[in-house]
C-alpha cells in the first residue's frame, strides 16, 4: 500500500497483530529486503515496513537526510496509529534508527541495530560516496549495484545462494538515481551518532553478520559497548545482509529478544 506522510507518498507494508515492529531498510534496499522478517514474525507482532522515500514505491522527494527519514518514519507511526514500536534498522536504517531515538524518542520502544555504525564517514569514506554519486549520475542505478555487490552478501552466501545475490542486484538496479544519490549524500553527510549511543535508555540488541565486509566488526561491537546494556549477537555464515542470508536464525533471535523485553508473551 502507499501512505500520504509529510506530504509525499511513502511504499509500506503493514502485517500481523500484536507488538509493532518498525523495520528500516539499508542502502541501496527497499522494504522488499524484510521479507523473511515479515512472512516469520507476523504471526506474533505486527510488522510495519516502509520504502525510505526515493525507495521502492515511495516518491523521490526532496529534502534527504537522516533527519528526514527520521521524520518520515515518525510520520508514518501517526499515520498507521502507533505510538511506540520496536525499531529494527539495518545498516542505513541503523544511521536512520539512531537519527529517530534523537529526534522522536517517545516512540521507540526498543532498538534492533544490524551490521551498522555509529561513527559518521571519515574523508576517505567521503571521498567514495561522492564518487559513487558520480557514477549514478553518469552510468546509473545499475552500475552502482554492480559497484555495491562484492561486499553485499558474506562469502558463504556467495558460494551457495548465487541467486541471492543476482536477485538484489536486479533489485538495486530498479532504484530511481535520484533517490540513490540523495541517500548517498545523506550517508556522506550525516553526523557522528557515537554520543547518541549513552543516551539511548531502551532496551537494545546490535546484530553482526559474521562475514559483514562494509561495516568492521570492530565497528559494530563499538556500537553495543556504547549503548548501556545492549547486547550483541553475531549470525554466522552470514554478511552484510543477514536478515536475508539467515532469516531463521536472525528471526530467532529478534524473537528471544522480544520476548525477554516484554514485546512478545
Ligand atoms: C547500507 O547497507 O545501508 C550501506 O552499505 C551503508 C553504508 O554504505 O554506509
Amino acid at each position: 500500500m502507499r501512505c500520504r506522510v509529510n506530504g509525499i507518498h511513502l511504499g509500506v507494508d503493514d502485517a500481523g497483530h500484536g507488538a509493532p515492529l518498525l523495520f528500516v531498510h539499508g542502502f541501496p534496499h527497499d522494504r522488499t529486503l524484510w521479507a523473511p522478517q515479515l512472512s516469520g514474525l507476523c504471526t506474533r507482532c505486527r510488522c510495519v515496513a516502509p520504502d525510505l522515500r526515493g525507495f521502492g514505491e515511495s516518491d523521490v522527494a526532496e529534502p534527504f537526510g537522516m533527519d528526514q527519514y527520521a521524520d518520515d518514519l515518525a510520520g508514518l507511526l501517526d499515520a498507521r496509529r502507533i505510538d511506540r514500536a520496536v525499531v529494527i534498522g539495518i545498516s542505513m536504517g541503523g544511521y536512520v534508527s539512531f537519527a529517530l531515538w534523537r529526534r522522536h524518542a517517545d516512540r521507540v520502544r526498543a532498538l534492533v541495530l544490524v551490521d551498522t555504525r555509529a561513527a559518521a564517514d571519515d574523508n576517505a569514506a567521503r571521498a567514495r560516496r561522492s564518487d559513487l554519486i558520480a557514477l549514478a549520475e553518469s552510468r546509473g542505478a545499475g552500475a552502482v549495484a554492480d559497484a555495491m555487490m562484492t561486499g553485499m552478501v558474506g562469502r558463504t552466501t556467495r558460494e551457495r545462494n548465487p541467486d541471492l545475490v543476482l536477485a538484489l542486484r536486479d533489485r538495486f538496479a530498479g532504484t530511481p538515481v535520484a533517490g540513490l544519490v540523495g541517500a548517498l549524500r545523506a550517508m556522506r553527510d550525516r553526523p557522528d551518532s557515537t554520543p547518541t549511543l549513552r543516551t539511548i535508555t531502551v532496551p537494545t540488541l546490535v546484530i553482526a553478520g559474521e562475514e559483514d565486509a562494509i561495516v568492521p566488526r570492530r565497528e559494530q561491537e563499538r556500537v553495543s559497548a556504547g549503548i548501556p546494556d545492549a547486547r550483541f549477537a553475531v549470525i554466522p555464515g552470514a554478511g552484510h545482509v543477514c536478515n536475508v542470508e539467515r532469516p531463521a536464525a536472525f528471526n530467532a533471535i529478534v524473537s528471544q529478544f522480544l520476548s525477554d523485553e516484554g514485546s512478545i508473551p
